[in-house]
């Protein structure tokens, strides 16, 4: 590609600047990609908006700010289940929930044809990773490093949910999670700014489409506004205190690359922030998202976070919840039911002012005209079922299932060759374990659990196999099981040519309000891998999780061990490809993978101590010095480092290399305030051979460190990633072009911008190996 000499490029910029931010309302940041506005920008909307708004009473502007769920409950239970007739009288705005065309259809036609002014209901739900075609979790997800993929996931979902009269998912989750006790780590893209905001606008982008009022697009909510993954001891709805360093650095960015994707909606969170709840943070809901990003969209609040303000000691009732909630920036009362209650009131009695409201009312009314819910209400019931499963859908789950498998461990078996894949002389299996043919828990966190549509893995190993040559024992529960199944299970190992295990946690072990204090195998399955082991026969353990799982013993005596997450609809035959070798794997950890619990929270991109200890390099002892940060029981370093994955061939990588030795802090800040964050400054590259037999994807990554800074930063910070294809022998050059945002870093006044630095550069197959390349950032 022909690069613009560097002033030309700024000179293009600052000449257009003006005109794009007018337009854009281009923020500071990270980010500042011009941002892709959705519908919800589009200033021809502004006119029937601001109609229909003069025409509405009070009481139908805060109905227009109330939500309820009306089907299976994902959260306390108010009490109401008057929606009919609150929707005739225009009450209610959105519902939450509801999940088939017939029942959207039904409580539609209540809004539009009885409500004064036929405003449409907006339905949402958690369509979190595929709807009625269930992809993998959104860590497995994430774990592909391949956002093409993952924003296709989105669009197939979108595709499903909007035939069944959902125009609203409440997702993506983008919550940086750097603690794996915490149970929605399952469903975010794990610890990296980076990279989670690669996946954030992913999802953005798949889930609206290119226009939102297509009627197989739906609206986006990222989710949940902000810092909720920081919940100390990761438990769930837990305090947090981030610094504004670290808030800006590493918890907004993924929100800000959704908002820069075009994300329609937000939804605030749980969690208290320094003290200050997030669903009453005029920080982070004014300064930030309104002011610093020009965010237009709606803010919802989460389930009853309104309501929980009083429980947080915000407030010692519902109306002082509501005016604070409100008046901080959250426009929608999901299921609170206090906006309903009292915000009309305060809106009278001049506690809150009538612009401020219609400032919301017009949010919401803006996001309804974009999706074109006033033009085309209803969905059409005779095609709903036409529209899931498709044969291409299903086709998409089997690749983003077979790319999101992370081999953690491969060492020879007996015959001293890799024990994967399997060889073609393994002609009896054992199948032990409760995860191998249990269809909820190979699915997914979605809330609509058809069984009939998974292939287990079971059912796939037989049809491989023959059902003669599988043995199948479950040999424990995932939370119990005896002794008579334990004998049982060694009995079939000692029967077989390899014994595959399938354990784990099961899906409610993870996910929202499934935090755990303990990560290990739960139940009797260590003792069960234990046994299994025991009979020296070779073993293949397959991991199900929602988490990564403390097994320093499984890691140290099983020869194969792979992460599945919760892969979905085709776990079955995915997992046949791949242990067999028609599938080599090629996902990457996205979060970093504990040996104990105590080392939580865990993450690679964290800041030197004044004491370091070098355990990158696991060849060399820890130091005996003792005045060192480290445990005196437990190693510092992960068992396995984010951005780390096996394969079934070998590969290596050359020397970083990169174009020049030195860059101009000056010229840099100059690029990134002109808009040009991305514009290439420095090429990076290096050489990755296959050296192995099997053609594999390589998920290259590229790492930086800043040193010499007004605020210290991460001892590594992923800026660059992709996925490469080679043949067997083949040696390709991969080459990064980073731009000044690689480089540019929340300094100590809290501005985005490049410092003098010496700056390292890694191109290397995971976070914790490779070698640098040294670049000076002069001023
Ligand atoms: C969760 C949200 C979810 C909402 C609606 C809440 O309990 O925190 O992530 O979107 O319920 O189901």
């Amino acid at each position: 590609m022909r690069r613009l000499p560097a002033a030309i490029f700024l000179y293009s910029i600052l000449i257009w600047q003006p005109l794009v931010a007018q337009t854009h309302g281009i923020a500071s940041g990270p980010h500042p990609r011009v941002p892709v506005r959705s519908g919800i920008y589009d200033p021809s909307l502004d006119a029937k908006v601001e109609a229909l708004l003069r025409k509405m009473t009070l009481e139908e502007k805060v109905g227009q700010l109330v939500q309820y769920s009306a089907g299976q409950p994902t959260g306390p239970s108010t009490g109401r289940t008057d929606y009919q007739d609150m929707i005739a009288k225009g009450q209610i705005g959105a519902l939450l929930n509801i999940a088939t065309a017939k029942e959207t259809n039904a409580l539609q036609r209540i809004a539009v044809e009885k409500s004064r002014l036929h405003v449409p209901i907006i339905f949402g739900l958690d369509v979190v990773n595929g709807f009625r075609t269930e992809f993998p979790i959104p860590l497995g997800l994430a774990s592909t490093w391949d956002p093409p993929l993952v924003e296709q996931v989105a669009r197939a979902a979108a595709r499903e949910a909007s035939a069944s009269g959902i125009r609203w998912t409440f997702a993506p989750m983008v919550d940086i999670a750097r603690d794996a006790r915490w149970g929605r780590i399952a469903e975010g893209a794990g610890e990296d700014p980076f990279l989670g905001s690669e996946m954030a606008a992913a999802y953005v982008r798949g889930y609206q489409g290119a226009r939102l009022d297509a009627p197989d697009s739906i609206a986006a909510c990222a989710k949940h506004y902000v810092g909720y993954g920081a919940a100390e001891g990761g438990r769930d709805y837990n305090a947090t205190e981030i610094s504004e360093h670290t808030l800006r650095q590493f918890y907004l960015p993924p929100f800000h690359a959704a908002v820069n994707a075009g994300a329609a909606t937000i939804m605030s969170a749980f969690n208290a922030i320094n003290g200050m709840p997030a669903s009453a943070n005029p920080f982070t809901l004014q300064q930030v998202l309104r002011k610093e990003w020009g965010y237009r969209g709606v803010v919802d609040s989460d389930w009853e976070a309104i309501g929980e303000l009083i429980a947080h000691g915000l407030a010692n009732d519902g109306p002082t919840a509501v005016r604070k909630a409100f008046l901080a920036g959250v426009d929608m009362d999901m299921t609170s039911s206090l906006y309903h209650d009292h915000l009309a009131r305060l809106v009278r009695s001049g506690q809150i002012s009538q612009a401020r409201l219609d400032e919301s009312v017009r949010r919401v009314l803006r996001l309804k005209f974009a999706l074109g819910l006033f033009d085309h209400p209803y969905t059409d019931e005779v095609h709903e079922a036409a529209a899931m499963l498709r044969p291409e859908a299903i086709s998409l789950a089997r690749t983003a299932a077979e790319r999101s498998l992370v081999l953690l461990k491969n060492t020879p078996g007996p015959n001293n060759a890799p024990i994967l894949p399997l060889s073609s002389d393994v002609h009896d299996i054992a199948l032990i374990g409760p995860l191998a043919d249990d269809p909820p828990n190979m699915e997914s966190l979605a809330k609509l659990e058809r069984n009939e549509d998974l292939i287990s893995f079971r059912a796939a190993l037989s049809k491989h196999v023959g059902e003669q040559h599988l043995f199948r024992v479950r040999g424990a529960d995932i939370t119990g099981g005896t002794d008579e199944d334990q004998a049982a299970a060694v009995a079939a190992a000692g029967e077989a040519d390899v014994v595959v295990l399938a354990l784990g946690e099961d899906t409610g072990m993870s996910g929202e309000a499934a935090s755990r204090s303990k990560l290990g195998l739960p139940g009797r399955q260590q003792e069960l891998l234990e046994n299994v082991v025991a009979t020296g026969k070779p073993v293949v353990l397959i991991l199900f999780s929602g988490r990564p799982l403390t097994l320093p013993w499984a890691f140290d005596h099983v020869p194969a061990v792979l992460a599945a997450w919760f892969p979905g609809i085709q776990a079955g035959p995915v997992l046949v490809r791949t242990l067999y070798g028609e599938s080599n794997p090629s996902g990457r950890l996205v979060v970093s993978w504990p040996r104990s619990v105590g080392q939580e929270p865990l993450y690679y991109n964290a800041l030197s101590t004044g004491r370091p200890i070098d355990n990158t390099d696991p060849t060399k002892p820890p130091s005996d010095d003792k005045y060192l940060s480290r445990y005196i029981d437990e190693q510092n370093s992960p068992q396995f480092p984010f951005g780390y994955g096996l394969s079934y061939t070998s590969l290596r990588y050359g020397a970083t290399e990169v174009s020049r030795n030195q860059l101009k802090a000056s010229s840099l800040n100059a690029m990134l305030g002109a808009g040009g964050a991305h514009h290439p400054a420095l090429t990076v590259s290096a050489e990755v051979t296959n050296t192995g037999p099997r053609a594999a994807e390589e998920v290259v990554q590229l790492y930086v460190r800043l040193q010499g800074t007004s605020v210290a930063q991460p001892v590594r910070a992923l800026k660059g990633f992709q996925r490469v294809a080679l043949a067997p022998g083949e040696t390709k050059r991969v080459t990064f072009d980073l731009g000044p945002d690689a480089f540019a870093m929340w300094n100590d006044r809290n501005q985005f911008a490049v410092e003098t630095a010496k700056l390292s550069v890694w191109i290397s197959p995971d976070s914790a190996h490779g070698t640098a390349a040294a670049v000076e950032i002069v001023p």
